[in-house]
């Protein structure tokens, strides 16, 4: 096993250009570890929230986390079991596994490296039938979408509402994904549809061949509509956008239906009440159980991730790039091995 490895760090806070491709030790795996030999690192919100250093998000103060510098961002691999640390049970050294890596705990997860030591909890098989790229593309989004859709998982307490978030049924209902083509939406929206439901897909024009593929049974396109004058008895909004916006949903849901932001910011709890609307919220943990099920649906191609784009791991600054121009369609991937 090599001692250093190739990672991207920041040592300060700021745009793209503080992402470092630099030399850094391999981490040693503690007990309940595995060191994983990373093929393929997934993008997600959270990697430039930490480069620079939550200033821009509209984050309560007490959700910004303080991170220890130099750190490593990322959270989401694909790769292959190196070597196993003690009171590991159900992965040996050349397993391919992928996995959200220590979520919510930011800065610690370091993804953005060859070698990760990572929780076996977090982690699931890779689908075969998939490649690393893809796998790594899935688990944030993924899980984010499975846990506010299909099940919870865990009973830790929610920083972003006093209840615990419960998901909905959505067999025979409709639902509205808002931010349909991105990451969490075009998982969201595979997810709806496995469940039952039928599926109102929001996204700007360039992307409706796309969700029509992924099954979405209407579109609307937000740049030339209003969602919520043409939306209407809806039984679940699913907004992969959220904040303070997100509020306008209300009047596309009828009495009972719910309304799922992902972003906090949602500051109309009394027109909510007087709707009659259940307005959830939740933040994505890591589950390499849940994970294990969302494989087998990516394995049989029921749920597919698409790739928006991809940049070799040296290159995690023109990535953040991409980022940052918006209009994400998948995922965007940083390639290692
Ligand atoms: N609660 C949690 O634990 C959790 C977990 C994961 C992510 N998140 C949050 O979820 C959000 C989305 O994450 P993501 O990874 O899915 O982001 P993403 O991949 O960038 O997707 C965002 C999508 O929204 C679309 N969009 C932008 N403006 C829009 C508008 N006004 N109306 C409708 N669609 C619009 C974009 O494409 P077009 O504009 O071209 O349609 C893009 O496809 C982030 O804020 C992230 O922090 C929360």
């Amino acid at each position: 096993m090599p001692v250093a490895m190739k990672a991207v760090r920041l040592h300060q806070f700021g745009g793209p250009e503080v992402l470092r491709y630099e030399s850094v030790p391999v981490p040693r795996v503690k007990p309940g570890e595995v060191l994983v030999g990373v093929h393929a690192v997934g993008l997600n919100p959270p990697d430039w929230y930490l480069r620079d250093g939550y200033q821009r998000q509209q984050l309560p103060p007490e959700l910004r986390p303080s991170i220890p510098l130099p750190a490593i961002p990322g959270s989401d691999v694909s790769g292959v079991v190196e070597a196993v640390g003690a009171d590991v049970h159900g992965f040996s050294v050349g397993d391919e596994v992928f996995g959200m890596l220590r979520f919510p705990s930011f800065g610690q997860s370091a993804a953005y490296a060859e070698y990760v030591a990572a929780p076996a909890s977090d982690l699931a098989r890779k689908p075969a039938g998939i490649d690393h790229a893809q796998a790594a593309a899935a688990p944030m989004s993924g899980l984010t979408a499975w846990q506010f859709l299909i099940e919870l998982g865990h009973h830790e307490p929610n920083p972003l509402q006093p209840k615990a978030h419960r998901p909905v049924p959505l067999d025979g209902k409709t639902v509205l994904v808002n931010g349909a083509a991105g990451g969490v939406g075009h998982l969201g929206l595979q997810l709806a549809k496995w469940r039952g439901a039928r599926v109102i897909a929001v996204a700007s024009g360039s992307h409706h061949t796309f969700l029509r593929a992924l099954g979405a049974d209407e579109i609307i396109d937000y740049t030339t509509t209003s969602v919520e004058d043409v939306a209407h008895d809806v039984d679940l909004v699913f907004d992969t956008l959220g904040g303070p916006a997100t509020a306008r949903f209300l009047r596309a849901l009828h009495r009972g239906g719910a309304l799922f932001p992902v972003f906090p910011g949602f500051a109309a709890a009394a027109e909510a009440q007087e709707r009659g609307v259940t307005v959830s919220m939740t933040q994505v943990r890591s589950n390499g159980a849940q994970l294990a099920e969302l494989a087998g649906l990516l394995d049989d191609g029921t749920v597919r991730v698409a790739i928006d784009s991809s940049f070799p791991l040296a290159d995690a600054a023109a990535a953040h790039q991409r980022a940052e121009q918006g209009h994400i369609r998948g995922k965007i991937v940083l390639t290692v091995r």
